[in-house]
């Protein structure tokens, strides 16, 4: 079971947050790493198999043969999967299956995205208490592996004390707090007096979040820890943008991360266009130059690679997979 004690963690973030990103942070000094999250449906559609040529645990959706969540021996007690849910039986089943693959099972309670809000999933959770600590209570009742949940803050710092009281009861290990309501977006100040208000009058650790604006370095982290009295910090967008701010040495230049990430998302077999939307937020302004147009063209890991000098070794990689028959690729599906 992970200690959420000290520590430095990549924060979960659809689609930035699959495999080749988790281990380009933990290898740049992250200490934990969440996944993106996962919706409970969709997961209990998938089948656990061993893929024996990457090393990697696959789940596999049975309807269109995608990739729900890879996930490999290097992470196994650092990763923790996040999910996203409104029911406690489905969230159960999910962290059954996957139960002795990851080091903690999350559920967002933050989301304000209409998606989720109208599945009764993500921040609508924090409107019923009585709901979320339930599915909390289940999952604590019956899982050998950690449970925690990560919230945005209420209105005021109180109300935000009585939700998260109610949540730690039910046993979870930690509790990640956004620094920002559910009407709130990410240019708005994040409010780092609630987080601390809580995280002194609690008996679990606190994961502060929303200060990547401020995050422009690694000492930078240290600072927001410092702001929100918190036992531990969980970074976003630093992390989407350069994910070598986990690295106590220092940044690195764009081009040598994005060059270790390619090298992981070929190594790993990553869908192109995962590997594409990575790139492009690592990128960001830089996409309107001519080398950043050639890259919006690609579409193949090849191309992609070739752009940062890996395209002999992406290919020699993917002939050496297909001579092995590999299966369960992202190729499946269009
Ligand atoms: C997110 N966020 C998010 N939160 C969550 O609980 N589950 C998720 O799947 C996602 N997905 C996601 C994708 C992307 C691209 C971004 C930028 C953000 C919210 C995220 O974890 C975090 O709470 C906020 O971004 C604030 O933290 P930072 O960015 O200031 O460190």
């Amino acid at each position: 079971m992970p200690s959420y004690e000290n520590k430095i963690i990549l924060a979960p973030m659809v689609r930035i947050g699959t495999l080749p990103m988790r281990l380009l942070a933990l290898r740049y000094g992250a200490d934990l790493v969440y996944t993106e999250e996962l919706i409970d449906w969709k997961f209990l559609r998938s089948k656990r198999r061993y893929n024996d040529i990457l090393n990697t645990v696959d789940y596999v959706d049975q309807t269109d043969g995608t990739i729900v969540f890879r996930t490999c021996n290097e992470e196994k007690d650092k990763v923790i999967l996040q999910l996203g849910t409104c029911s406690a039986e489905r969230a159960l089943k999910v962290a059954k299956l996957v139960e002795k693959d990851v080091a903690a099972i999350d559920i967002n309670m933050g989301c304000p995205k209409e998606f989720s809000i109208k599945g009764g999933m993500g921040v609508a959770l924090l409107a019923q208490p009585e709901k979320a600590y339930n599915i909390l209570k289940t999952l604590v009742d019956n899982l050998s592996i950690s449970v925690t949940c990560k919230i945005r803050i209420l209105q005021t710092p109180e109300e935000t004390l009585e939700v998260v009281e109610k949540l730690v009861s039910s046993g979870i290990k930690a509790i990640g707090i956004h620094g920002r309501t559910r009407d709130e977006r990410p240019q708005h100040a994040v409010h780092t007096d609630v987080i601390k208000y809580v995280a002194e009058r609690i008996s679990v650790p606190v994961i502060a979040n929303g200060g990547s604006k401020e995050i422009e370095k690694h000492s930078d982290i240290y600072k927001f820890k410092e702001m929100t009295g918190c036992s531990s910090v969980m970074i976003a967008r630093a992390a989407e943008w350069n994910c070598s701010i986990f690295r106590k040495e220092g940044l690195l230049p764009m081009d040598t991360v994005i060059e270790e990430y390619l090298k992981l998302a070929v190594e790993y077999d990553n869908s192109p266009s995962n590997t594409k939307y990575c790139i492009q937020n690592i990128l960001r302004d830089l996409q309107d130059t001519p080398r950043g147009r050639q890259f919006l063209d690609c579409q193949t890991l090849e191309q992609i690679c070739s752009i940062w000098g890996l395209g002999e070794f992406c290919r020699e990689t993917q002939v050496s997979y297909q001579k092995r028959g590999i299966q369960g690729r992202w190729q499946v599906t269009p």
